[in-house]
């Protein structure tokens, strides 16, 4: 099966280009350039003309999206770009995939929720409430993809870092290191989630092929729950970095351009019990990053 990855070049994308290693099917990883010493395909999913030849030239069954507008900031004065690249370009590939017959795995996100005071896990079913243009955005792209008629897997992800590109752990690896003290926000909460487990749990869905017959929204972060103060403290712990005295703060002393949800932890019984998975704890996986950076 000729499997085609967006996105290739950013944290989830790297991830699949080292899960998918030795696979039986043949993957063909894109993005927007080319990455040093990585094999890319020239692939702007704004274009739908571009993907259309793309996946008709290498006959592509299935196409992990892993490409997006992931500035969560930024958004909020970017919306007509985010909009383009979080809710058209989903749709796009969503089209391609339905005029093949294919399969479209796209990634979303916990930000589609938030706006309601929420204090249980989020369903898959659960009402998207997005506080800001990304999560906005993002809901938007699901709504385009299930409209489409295409079959589709959305995996919504939460807190998403990795060893590749920028993320919270990197820059918490730095400040936590450079800087005596740090405050860090404790009343957002919701769970991390390392790329790579996410990777391996996108390329098992389809190495199995048991998306057939299971096609749908799906949740999947690590397990647990924190905040991004606690997040912090570990990190710091799992690097070493002690000197630094991490102090708890709420998020009215970080002014935002966007409000992010207080509460937007991912109820993950459905991902667990349709494709049998393990989840790994948060904090074994951020030590394992930890350590991959650090090494
Ligand atoms: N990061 C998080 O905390 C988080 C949380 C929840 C869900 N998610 C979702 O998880 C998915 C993966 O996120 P990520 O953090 O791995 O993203 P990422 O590191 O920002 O990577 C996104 C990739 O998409 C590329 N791209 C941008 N515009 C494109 C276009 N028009 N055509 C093709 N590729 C394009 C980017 O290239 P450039 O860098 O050159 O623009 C980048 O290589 C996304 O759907 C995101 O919304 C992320």
């Amino acid at each position: 099966m000729n499997i085609l990855v967006t996105g290739a070049n950013g944290q989830l994308g790297n991830e699949m280009r080292i899960v998918s290693k030795g696979s039986k099917d043949r993957y063909i990883f894109t993005d927007v350039v080319e990455a040093e010493g990585q094999e890319t395909t020239i692939l702007n999913i704004t274009n739908l003309d571009a993907i259309r030849r793309i996946v008709k030239d290498n006959n592509v069954q299935v196409i992990i999206n892993c490409a997006a507008y992931t500035n969560v900031d930024a958004a909020e004065s970017n919306q007509e770009l985010a909009e383009l690249l979080n809710a058209k370009a989903p749709e796009n590939l969503a089209l391609a995939m339905k005029e093949v017959n294919g399969l479209l795995v796209h990634i979303s996100t916990d930000y589609v929720f938030g706006g309601d005071p929420y204090n249980t896990p989020c369903k898959e079913d659960q009402k998207g409430t997005p506080t800001g243009v990304y999560g906005m955005t993002k809901l938007h792209g699901e709504g385009n993809i299930i409209s489409s008629g295409c079959e589709y897997i959305i995996l919504r992800t939460a807190w998403l870092y990795s060893e590749f590109g920028k993320n919270f752990v990197k820059t918490m690896l730095n400040l936590t290191a450079t800087r005596p003290q740090l405050k860090v926000v404790f009343d957002q909460v919701g769970t991390p989630t390392y790329a790579l487990d996410l990777a391996k749990t996108i390329f098992e869905i389809v190495e199995s092929r048991r998306y057939e017959g299971n096609t749908g929204i799906y949740h999947y972060s690590n397990e647990g729950v924190c905040s991004w103060f606690d997040f912090t403290k570990m990190i710091a712990e799992y690097s070493g970095h002690t000197d630094c005295d991490i102090q708890p703060c709420h998020s009215v002393e970080f002014p935002s351009p966007v409000k992010r949800p207080a509460y937007s932890v991912l109820d993950k019984t459905k991902v667990k019990e349709t494709f049998g998975l393990r989840i790994p704890y948060w904090t074994e996986s951020l030590k394992e990053c930890i350590e991959k950076i650090t090494d």
